[in-house]
């Protein structure tokens, strides 16, 4: 239900469920493991070709923030369920596509395993309202 460019949902959402290819995806993410150990392991892909008529060259940009913002609704959806989840970025996107065998118009963007917390997060700072909100009168 996540807002997309033109409402064309130009993204794509792989679950894994391959024991032996999450091992790889572990190892193309510079060995996090516990991307393995997630009973639910979702890999959020753009996907351009959907929008490429319609919007051209911006079709790459709106394909980059329909599938991140995607991935945000499943992080916020995961959390209202009780769940628990972190974005994944750091990896080496030629090996996820190579071992995903993506189609070439299509890029991973984030891999987000999703379970049950074992631990609780340690409080969060963030820059403030005053150093992010710039206004402009
Ligand atoms: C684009 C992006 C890439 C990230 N990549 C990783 C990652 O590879 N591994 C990881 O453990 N966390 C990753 N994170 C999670 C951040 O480290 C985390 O969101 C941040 O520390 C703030 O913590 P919080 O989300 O619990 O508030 C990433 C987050 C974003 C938005």
């Amino acid at each position: 239900m996540a807002p997309s460019s033109g409402g064309l949902q130009t993204f794509e959402i792989y679950q894994i469920k391959n024991k032996e290819i999450k091992e790889k995806l572990v190892s193309a993410a510079k060995d996090q493991t516990f991307v393995a150990q997630a009973p639910l392991l979702l890999v959020f892909c753009t996907n351009p070709s959907r929008s490429v008529e319609r919007f051209g060259e911006r079709s790459q940009l709106f394909s980059v923030q329909d599938a991140t913002i995607s991935t945000a609704y499943a992080q916020l959806t995961a959390h209202v369920l009780g769940l628990s989840t972190v974005w994944v970025g750091a990896f080496d996107e030629k090996k996820v596509s190579d071992i995903l065998k993506l189609p070439i118009e299509q890029k991973p963007i984030a891999i987000l395993p999703i379970g049950y917390e074992n631990e609780k997060p340690k409080e969060k700072t963030t820059r403030g309202i005053k150093d992010i909100l710039h206004i402009i009168e």
